[in-house]
């Protein structure tokens, strides 16, 4: 790389500026006070930040304390100075009321992290669901050459010679345990067999979907995504990942580069074709509202509803993680679209400087069970469609996890075999839900849709991850084991429920479910794709009309300082449930 290049490493006007010698001299002392030298921060190496997600507090991420020794070893290698720093923990499975309200906090964070500070490029340490979008968003608004690194999943759970997957063996266990088929004791045991080792849920949740799908836009190297946390090559990948941070800025290549239109095209394909999670459309729209890339959930249906289910992965099939990376992972499945034609643009550039179609042409698919071929999908259709009406103006369904059971009994009628109707039960939060729910005076029956609204980004701050309801203890003894479930919340990405979710607006935002009554009817057609409630528009002006007049709908208290800003400033789910003034902050360390 030629000297004139070098000279203009951002860095140096922190570490090297004779315009400024007083500032220089102060930026640089400090900097030395634990053994660097002089010769590593002005000789024109790229300084590279390691966003360090990992702590004793966020457990999934936390094997990235050790990762990140490799990838300084590979900093270093390539001619790089490594800078460490935390990012602001946010762990799924911890955190009150909800993890996502942290995903825009840690970005946050990040942002004043790698604009305020003497960094040239940044890895990005990803792994636990909302780690991965705050760190792209990140990246994405500063616009530093960034490359992220994926802590793996944990090795396969196993319970008596089954395999136990991460979320998914809570949901199936929990019914034993009510049913009084194992204990207490009994159901803590199996479910804590899921986490053998270090490392994120092994299903295909929110956390493989979203390492998956930094893979697919091209921020991580060939393979990246579905290493297991404890295996060789997931420390081999990590010098790897160091020493090309290094060139990439000495090449400026910039996440803009990367993360383009087209890019994301290819992710949605990617996410039909790994069964990915419903939280997918929320992320990914938000990285692409901070780097100006117009996405949106009618992009979601058009590119990915039809293409089909390949990775046989749970919750929507048997197997995990370490199958997953035995089969070929990420680059298996690309290829495997690529083959059928499905991958809409093979061209885009990735973090190595190849093109996606380059660094997966004829990567090999080495378990046709766990990876299937393209003509033999695990399920037609394996996308989301985008529901609107008056319920909403957008929620996310994913109709391949329909059952056979909820097909029947929803889905069967001869004259109209892509629609239902039901009567509303409405429930104000996951709090009213669980109080009322096995109450017989509700009169739930087959025919009710249950709606939980109060959920969204304002309601409950960040979004719960609550509409996938169970329906009454009495109905689950009748053989009714789901009920249609309509919300403006969340659903966690290791269920396999069809609820219709992420509604937006949400009711906290005056939303069609705001002024939904229980007992009223709902008519959901997924052929059509809408969802209304039966009532003229006179009456329901009228009830907004009422609702306004009554101070408009009623949410829980803040119960942080972060819960109340947050709340004043955030965009809907389907608008990627951002900061919305910090959309307008993009590529801000860009000259
Ligand atoms: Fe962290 Fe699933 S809880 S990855
Ligand atoms: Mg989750």
């Amino acid at each position: 790389m030629s000297e004139k290049k070098i000279r203009t490493l951002r860095s140096q006007e922190w570490f090297d500026n004779p315009d400024n010698p007083d500032m220089t001299a102060l930026y640089l002392e400090r900097y030395l006070n634990y053994g660097l030298t002089s010769r590593e921060l002005r000789s024109g190496k790229p300084i590279i930040g390691i966003a360090q997600t990992g702590s004793d507090l966020s457990p999934c991420n936390r094997h990235h304390i050790e990762l990140a020794k490799r990838v300084r070893d590979g900093i270093a290698a390539a001619g790089g100075v490594a800078l460490e720093f935390p990012v602001h923990p946010i762990q799924e499975t911890g955190k009150r009321p909800t993890a996502s309200l942290d995903r825009n906090l840690a970005y946050l964070g990040l942002v004043e992290v790698l604009y305020g500070y003497p960094l040239d490029g940044v890895v990005l340490t990803i792994g636990c669901d909302k780690t991965t979008p705050a760190m792209l968003m990140g990246a994405a608004t500063v616009n530093i050459p960034a490359i992220a690194l994926s802590v793996g999943p944990m090795l396969n759970g196993w319970h008596r010679g089954e395999r136990t997957g991460s979320g998914t063996i809570v949901w199936k266990s929990r019914e034993r345990l009510a049913a009084g088929e194992i204990d207490y004791e009994q159901f803590i045991d199996i479910v804590a067999s899921s986490a053998p080792s270090v490392g994120y849920c092994n299903t295909m949740g929110t956390a493989t979907t979203m390492n998956s799908l930094a893979e697919a836009l091209g921020m991580e190297l060939p393979g990246g995504a579905a290493i297991p946390a404890p295996y060789r090559e997931r420390g081999q990948i990590a010098y790897e990942t160091g020493f090309r941070i290094v060139e990439m800025v000495r090449e400026n290549l910039r996440p803009s580069d990367i993360m383009t239109r087209e890019a994301f095209e290819n992710a949605i394909v990617v996410n039909s074709a790994i069964g990915g999670s419903t939280n997918a459309p929320i992320h990914l729209n938000a990285i692409a509202r901070h780097l100006g890339v117009k996405l949106d959930n009618d992009d979601w249906q058009e590119l990915g509803h039809e293409i089909p289910l390949l990775v046989n992965l749970q919750p929507a099939g048997e197997y995990l993680g370490e199958d997953y990376h035995h089969a070929g992972g990420v680059p298996a499945v690309v290829a495997e679209l690529m083959k059928a034609g499905k991958l809409p643009h093979p061209d885009a550039l990735t973090v190595n400087g190849k093109s996606i179609g380059e660094n997966c042409r004829g990567a090999e698919n080495l378990n046709h069970n766990v990876i299937r071929p393209f003509s033999e999908p695990l399920k037609e259709k394996a996308g989301f469609i985008n529901l609107k009406g008056n319920l909403f103006d957008s929620a996310i369904m994913k109709t391949s996890v329909i059952s056979p059971e909820f097909r029947d009994r929803y889905l069967s009628n001869p004259d109209d075999p892509d629609a239902f109707e039901g009567t509303a039960q409405v429930f104000d939060g996951p709090e009213d839900y669980h109080a009322r729910v096995d109450d017989p005076a509700l009169g739930i029956d087959e025919h009710t849709i249950l709606i939980m609204r109060g959920t969204g980004p304002i309601g409950y701050p960040g979004a719960a991850e609550v509409v996938n309801m169970r329906p009454p203890a009495d109905l689950i003894k009748k053989g009714v084991h789901a009920l249609p479930c309509v919300g403006d919340g969340r659903q966690s990405g290791t269920s396999g429920s069809p609820s219709i979710l992420n509604a937006s607006p949400e009711a906290a935002a005056m939303g069609g479910l705001a002024l939904v009554k229980s007992g009223d009817r709902i008519r959901i057609d997924l052929k059509k794709g809408t969802a209304n409630i039966l009532i003229s528009d006179e009456e329901l002006n009228k009830r907004r009309a009422d609702l306004m007049a009554a101070g408009g709908y009623k949410y829980p208290a803040h119960q942080t300082p972060w819960q109340e800003i947050q709340r004043g400033m955030v965009d809907q789910l389907s608008e990627g449930m951002v900061l919305k003034p910090a959309v307008k902050y993009q590529r801000i360390a860009q000259t």
